[in-house]
């Protein structure tokens, strides 16, 4: 069997799990930030953990890059910049703005971050550098292109900004967890959930491929789940929680 066949296996299966994880995830929530539980085995740091999940993300996408000989290509250049303005502030700035004090995370949680990192990071690097055929420099004024950048933009902004305000708002009011009523956080619980969901539908269009889809399915498979048991537990703890409030799409879900 070839490579380019394996990958289109992997891709399917791919798909097919992460159909699994969003109901595995509506029922139980994995154990990390304010769902952390005792019995998921020994645990590190938050900072050392997001860095051991999120590296391999960056780093992995970069040789895929090189392999793939993706720099004599501007579009491939241009995805591969996408990419990494997200993943090195992801992997390498945004842990260092989290509390040293909060509190560690399984190993297991890291482990199969940097699991889901590594094959994610192989089905996009791999189609896009490789298997794709290339993107000619026209790409770039195709609509699927344009509308897909733009999309991706709006998502980084308002997770960045949404992910900004959590830990302001944490610093400014001195409680761990706080009601917050500002901008999207005034219609859902999670807009930096919705943020990141934005980013990888941005990512879809934009490449217009199978691996991108795979990646916003799962984007959704890990993050509507979770924003739900956010919410859950919001309207649990916090004061007078606006009850038409929804976990991370407005009015839906
Ligand atoms: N693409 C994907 O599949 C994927 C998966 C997971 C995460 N992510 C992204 O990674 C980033 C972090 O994810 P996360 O699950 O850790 O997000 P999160 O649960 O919203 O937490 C983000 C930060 O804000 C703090 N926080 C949460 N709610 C707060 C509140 N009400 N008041 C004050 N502080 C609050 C958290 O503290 P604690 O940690 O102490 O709770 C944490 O430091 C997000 O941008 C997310 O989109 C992406």
């Amino acid at each position: 069997m070839s490579e380019r066949e394996l990958f289109d296996v992997l891709l399917l299966f791919w798909f097919l799990l992460a159909t699994v994880a969003f109901f595995v995830l509506l029922r139980t929530s994995a154990p990390y930030g304010r769902h952390v539980r005792s019995g998921w085995g020994p645990a590190i740091g938050v900072r050392t953990g997001w860095l051991f999940m999120e590296a391999p993300a960056s780093l992995l996408f970069l040789t895929w890059f090189v392999a793939g000989g993706g720099a004599h290509s501007i579009t491939l250049v241009v995805f591969f910049v996408m990419w990494q303005s997200h993943y090195l502030h992801r992997a390498f700035i945004y842990p260092l703005s989290l509390d040293r004090m909060g509190r560690d995370m399984p190993v297991v949680i890291v482990a199969l971050g940097l699991a889901f990192n590594s094959v994610n990071s192989y089905i996009n690097g791999r189609y896009l550098f490789t298997f794709s055929g290339g993107y000619g420099v026209d790409w770039m004024l195709d609509p699927r292109f344009v509308v897909g950048a733009t999309v991706f933009a709006t998502g980084y902004v308002l997770n960045r900004s949404a992910d900004r305000t959590l830990r302001e708002e944490r610093a400014r009011t001195g409680l761990r967890y706080c009601r917050i009523d500002t901008g999207m956080f005034r219609y859902v619980c999670c807009p930096n959930y919705l943020g990141e969901l934005i980013i990888w539908i941005g990512w879809a269009i934009a490449t217009w491929s199978l691996a991108g889809l795979s990646f916003a399915v799962w984007t959704a498979a890990n993050l509507l789940p979770r924003g739900r048991t956010h919410l859950a537990w919001s309207r649990k703890h916090l004061a007078d929680y606006p009850s038409e409030k929804k976990a991370v799409i407005p009015f839906l879900w």
